[in-house]
């Protein structure tokens, strides 16, 4: 066979490995362009064809053909590897781990405030109190005169106001304002209901004031309430609310709604009452006013003193929140610092 023949299965082996070698998709359009391009060593081979005998000729043209078909094909599976190769890479050097778990997504939860409105409204609620709606913005007289603060009485002193600029409104101080409501929708009716909502008053803000601020008023009405209803059920909300064998104590203080009036302590959650920071040192923690409906507020409610009588109390519930979880701070509920937030 001629010099030819041989050149050809010589080049076939070289270009089998140099393609081989080729580790990128330029290397291997430069490999084409030296072996199978219009310049490559291969059509340099084919046009020697022409010098061949005709018997020659046909036998390595068909050689000849049969390789450069091998080859493109060779070509197109070592590109299509290399690609393969060059995705790899690329994914592995973008830092990408499919099979890593994802991140864990935020979770969010109920404000602070929101969690011991409804915990407390629901001891409360299950103990047979209604919930009852009364109005932020309420009228001085709902909110002190009624109330039986007499207009210059020193005791509206106690809560410093936010008025509104049409004259004769308020921000409620206290959830008390709405006790006359619910009075009025229901006497001569018995009722017993509990009324939660914002408060305001403008004071200076401290750990222990804030000018918002959540209460919860109870309010209960009936021919034959007595002191010691009130007692019973403060006891019960305080075993429900911040646990079993509780024990609470009444401290004589003064509200013009109420006659007599006390303010409650629990023993101290955190120290049982031996003292310690929360309650600082005294062994009792505060937890809300109370007292007996003042013979003139069941008057102004429509109710005859001389038939009806009644308790009242009124609570703050970032207060009752503060004691359980032993926050000291009121400002941390109304300054969105989310590690307080997502702990409580
Ligand atoms: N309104 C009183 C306060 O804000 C609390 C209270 C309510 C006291 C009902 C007695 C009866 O301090």
């Amino acid at each position: 066979m001629s010099d030819l023949n041989h050149q050809l299965e010589q080049l076939h082996q070289e270009a089998a490995v140099a393609l081989e070698r080729a580790t990128t998709t330029s290397e291997t359009e430069s490999w084409y362009h030296d072996y199978l391009g219009r310049k490559g060593k291969m059509t340099a081979i084919l046009r020697g064809l022409g010098q061949l005998s005709a018997e020659e000729r046909p036998l390595v043209g068909k050689r000849a053909n049969q390789i450069k078909v091998e080859l493109e094909a060779a070509l197109q599976a070592r590109q299509a590897a290399i690609a393969q190769e060059e995705m790899q890479r690329a994914l592995s050097a973008e830092g990408i781990d499919v099979t890593m778990p994802g991140r864990r997504p935020l979770v969010g939860k109920l404000h602070p405030t929101n969690q011991a409105i409804r915990e407390i409204v629901d001891i409360l609620v299950q103990m047979g109190f209604q919930v009852f709606d009364s109005p932020e913005v309420e009228t001085d007289d709902y909110n002190f005169g009624l109330l039986n603060f007499p207009p210059d009485h020193p005791a509206r002193e106690m809560q410093d106001t936010f008025f509104a600029t049409t004259p004769g409104l308020v921000l409620r101080t206290h959830t008390s304002s709405g006790q006359i409501h619910a009075m009025r929708k229901y006497a001569p009716e018995p009722i017993r209901v509990i009324l939660p909502g914002k408060c305001f008053r403008n004071e200076d803000v401290t750990a222990r004031a804030e000018m918002m601020f959540y209460q919860v008023e109870g309010l209960a009405i009936g021919r034959n309430i007595t002191f010691s209803d009130l007692k019973g059920t403060l006891l019960n909300f305080a075993n429900q609310m911040y646990g079993d064998g509780r024990q609470i104590r009444f401290r004589k203080s003064y509200f013009p709604f109420t006659e007599p009036s006390v303010e409650v302590d629990v023993d101290c959650v955190l120290c049982g009452g031996d003292g310690c920071r929360l309650c600082k040192y005294t062994g009792w923690l505060e937890i809300l006013g109370a007292g007996m409906v003042h013979p003139v507020v069941l008057k102004n409610g429509g109710y005859d003193p001389a038939v009806f009588s009644g308790f009242a109390f009124g609570m703050g519930i970032e207060r009752q929140a503060m004691n359980k979880r032993g926050v000291d701070d009121i400002r941390l509920f109304y300054s969105n610092d989310v590690r307080f937030l997502a702990r409580a």
